[in-house]
C-alpha cells in the first residue's frame, strides 16, 4: 500500500491551502493534480475545458492517476474536485475527504480576497445553481469513497492538519 495522502473534496473546500499548510508543518512534499495536468498540457484547466472539452480533461486526470500509481510515494496529493472518478483512486494512497456544506464552500469562495479569480478559474463553478447541483450529486460519493473524513467547517487550519496527520499520516 502506498503511503500517499490523497486529498479529495468539492471545489473551493480548501484542498490546496490545506495541503500547503500540512506540507510545511509535517515536512513533506505536496503536489496538485490540476498543476500536473496544466504542466503536461501546457494549458490552464479553464482553457483545456474550453478548447478540448471536459471529457479530454478527465482523460488527463486518469493519465495523471496512472503516473502517480507507478511513480509517486510518501507524498501529499491534492486533487481536483472530480479526480475521485479515476479508476485506480484507492490504489494511490489513503483517501482523505475535506468535507463541508455547499453554503460554507460558496461563502468561503465568494468572500476570499481574490474571489473573482478563484471563481473564474473553475469552469464548473461559473453558475452557482449548477455547482450546487453537482455538489448534491457528489456529496454521498465522496463520503463513500473516502478512508478518512475531515469536517473542515468548525476547525481552524492547525487542527485540520493535525487531524489529517493523526488519521492518515505520511
Ligand atoms: C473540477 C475541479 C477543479 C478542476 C476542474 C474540475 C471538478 O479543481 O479540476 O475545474 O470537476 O470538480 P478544484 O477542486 O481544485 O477547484
Amino acid at each position: 500500500m502506498k503511503k500517499n495522502i490523497i486529498l479529495i473534496g468539492f471545489m473551493g473546500v480548501g484542498k490546496g491551502t490545506t495541503a500547503r499548510a500540512y506540507a510545511e508543518k509535517y515536512n513533506c512534499f505536496n503536489i496538485d493534480t490540476d498543476d500536473l495536468i496544466e504542466s503536461k498540457a501546457n494549458m490552464k484547466v479553464k482553457t483545456i475545458f474550453e478548447k478540448e472539452g471536459e471529457k479530454y480533461f478527465r482523460s488527463l486526470e486518469q493519465a495523471c492517476a496512472n503516473w502517480i500509481e507507478s511513480s509517486v510515494d510518501n507524498t501529499l496529493i491534492s486533487c481536483g474536485g472530480g479526480f475521485f472518478n479515476v479508476k485506480n483512486l484507492k490504489e494511490l494512497g489513503t483517501v482523505v475527504l475535506l468535507d463541508a456544506s455547499y453554503e460554507w464552500i460558496f461563502n468561503r469562495l465568494s468572500t476570499a480576497k481574490n474571489s473573482k479569480a478563484k471563481l473564474k478559474k473553475r469552469p464548473l463553478f461559473s453558475e452557482p445553481k449548477k455547482a450546487k447541483k453537482l455538489y448534491k450529486e457528489r456529496a454521498k460519493i465522496y463520503k463513500k469513497i473516502a478512508d478518512v473524513i475531515i469536517d473542515v467547517e468548525k476547525q481552524d487550519m492547525k487542527s485540520i492538519i493535525h487531524e489529517i496527520h493523526k488519521k492518515a499520516y505520511i
